[in-house]
């Protein structure tokens, strides 16, 4: 409760300056979701006052050879919290009970970019060599999915950090229930959400993220044999081109045709031209529940950032492992107790000279 007024007050504080000079920022502020219990903005401050500068700085590099992988970020962020919370259990190999039952394994992680684990470890590796091994992996995920925003020219904002690493294996079906798949209409999307106390502004919001990034083919071809009605017809041929049926190749497409690799509205101007991707994306827009806020994204682009900064931090807040919970992993891939059993066989090997 304490770490929540000293945010909050901080966070008014340098708006009431701010809004001295500008009109901007008490108006934003107010609308934020609170910042979790044991988060806080000033976490690292003291412990490792350089790491923000570090993973911007590393993610811009990365950007600059492939900024395709900025989506692989931002939706491991995503799959993280809604699997048991952001405790970076997307992030583990192996499983607690056994071959086949692993977060991982689960459909959805299928599509997950190799490479995004990749940048995560590099990141955490650069972090901990320059404070010691003080900062989460599931907080370099968070920050890698604010920052994959940004440098694609999305909104800025401001991460509650503090969150430690899980010590526990998210299963096969425990990832399943709760990633819901593209075939799901609105209505399965928004009590799905609602589950995670996201409201229907919250779920068109966060769906906004489509507007970078790539689909597989398998993902939408539900839509194309037989045609979907709701679909544009000149979109859908250009589809079942990428797409041919029965294809043994699971080819991709770019979610926004109109500006594949910016962060920006054109996801919606898509959905109000029924030019989207999923069933889940496009029936926001069929169903009148959700049709109106997708025209009003469509239409402001202020808007949009302003609604999806919110639905982010709550998202970025699910189910965190605080305090004295968890760890901080030196392998973003392993629990603590299996790198040190590793690493002393290594050690062990080491000394009788293998
Ligand atoms: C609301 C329910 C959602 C569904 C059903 C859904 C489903 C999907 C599917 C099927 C793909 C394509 C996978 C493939 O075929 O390769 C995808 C990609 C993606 N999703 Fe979602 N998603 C949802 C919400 C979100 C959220 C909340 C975020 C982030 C805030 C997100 C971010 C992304 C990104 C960035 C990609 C592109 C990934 C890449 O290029 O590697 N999605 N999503
Ligand atoms: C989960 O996805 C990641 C990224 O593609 C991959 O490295 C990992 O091997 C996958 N896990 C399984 C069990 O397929
Ligand atoms: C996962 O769910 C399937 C289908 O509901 C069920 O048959 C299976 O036993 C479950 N697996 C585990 C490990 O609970
Ligand atoms: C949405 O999908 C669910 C689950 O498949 C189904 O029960 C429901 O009838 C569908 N709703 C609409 C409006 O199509
Ligand atoms: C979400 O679903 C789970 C499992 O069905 C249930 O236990 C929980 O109460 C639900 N939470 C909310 C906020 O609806
Ligand atoms: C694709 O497979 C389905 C089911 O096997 C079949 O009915 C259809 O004719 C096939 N289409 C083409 C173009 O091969
Ligand atoms: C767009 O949304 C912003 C933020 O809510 C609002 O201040 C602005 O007035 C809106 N612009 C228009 C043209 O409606
Ligand atoms: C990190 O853990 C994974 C999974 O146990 C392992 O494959 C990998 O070699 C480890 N990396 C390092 C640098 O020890």
């Amino acid at each position: 409760m304490a770490s929540y007024f000293t945010n909050y007050f901080q966070i008014l504080c340098s708006c009431v300056l701010i809004a001295l000079l500008s009109n901007l920022c008490v108006s934003e502020a107010q609308d934020y979701p609170p910042v979790a219990e044991g988060l806080s903005l000033t976490f690292y401050d003291t412990s490792c006052p350089d790491l923000e500068a570090t993973v911007r700085k590393q993610l811009e590099e990365e950007f600059t050879q492939d900024i395709g992988q900025a989506a692989g970020l931002l939706r491991l962020h995503f799959h993280d919290c809604f699997v048991q919370g952001c405790d970076a259990s997307v992030l583990l190999d192996g499983s607690a009970s056994g071959p086949g039952d692993t977060e991982q394994d689960a459909p959805p992680n299928l599509t997950l970019r190799a490479k995004a684990f990749e940048i995560v470890d590099k990141i955490r590796g650069l972090v901990h060599e320059l404070c010691g091994a003080v900062v989460s992996c599931a907080d370099i995920v968070a920050l890698s999915a604010r920052d994959s925003i940004v440098l694609s020219g999305g909104p800025d904002y401001k991460v509650p950090l503090g969150r430690r690493d899980g010590l526990s294996f998210a299963t096969r079906n425990d990832t399943l229930a709760n990633l819901p798949p593209p075939f799901a209409n609105a209505s399965s999307i928004l009590s799905a959400l609602a589950n995670k106390s996201l409201d229907a502004t919250d779920t068109v919001a966060l769906s906004g993220a489509h507007t970078i990034g790539k689909a597989h083919c398998s993902s939408f071809t539900d839509r194309l044999y037989p045609q979907d009605p709701t679909m544009d017809e000149t979109f859908a041929t250009d589809l079942i081109g990428i797409c041919p049926e029965n294809s043994t190749v699971d080819g991709t497409t770019d979610q926004d045709f109109r500006s594949p690799d910016d962060f920006d509205n054109k996801y919606y101007v898509n959905l109000v031209n029924r030019q989207g991707l999923f069933t889940s994306d496009q029936d926001l827009f069929t169903d009148s529940t959700t049709s109106d806020i997708v025209t009003s994204f469509a239409n402001n682009q202020t808007l949009f950032f302003e609604k999806f900064v919110i639905a982010m931090l709550k998202m970025g807040q699910m189910g965190v492992v605080t305090g004295t919970d968890g760890e901080i992993r030196t392998n973003c891939s392993a629990k603590n107790s299996d790198t040190t059993l590793l690493s002393t066989l290594v050690d062990v090997a080491g000394e009788l000279n293998y």
